[in-house]
């Protein structure tokens, strides 16, 4: 796919899938894990107000600046790692991107 990147994902289970994510369409992180029915519940359709779609960063890629509502819900959601932790649906899929590797939070509850 041209206007494409790779994005490595670990799940829950610690499986690795590399996913094709267009750059064009305007798509978060998290839509992208959903469009891979990954396990993200994404409750709040992306608002910055679940955490459900929380990953932890696992390269050095740059990514755009935590905004105050991603902050807010970092800060009282489960299993946040400070250095690793953002919420999917905040991160747009942008060339830059190209081979980001995340994996995914712990769900809260199953
Ligand atoms: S989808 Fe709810 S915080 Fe990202």
């Amino acid at each position: 796919m041209e206007d494409a990147v790779e994005i490595i994902v670990v799940d829950r289970e610690g499986e690795e899938h590399t996913l094709e994510a267009p750059t064009d369409m305007n798509l978060s992180l998290m839509e992208v894990l959903r469009l891979y029915e990954l396990p993200v519940k994404a409750t709040c359709g992306g608002m910055a107000m679940c955490a459900t779609c929380q990953v932890y960063i696992e390269s050095e890629h740059e990514l755009p600046e935590m905004g105050d509502a991603e902050q807010d819900m970092l800060d009282e959601a489960f299993f946040v790692d400070d250095d690793k932790s953002r919420l999917g649906c905040q991160i747009p899929i942008k060339p830059n991107l190209n081979g980001l590797r995340v994996t995914l939070a712990p769900a809260e509850e199953e």
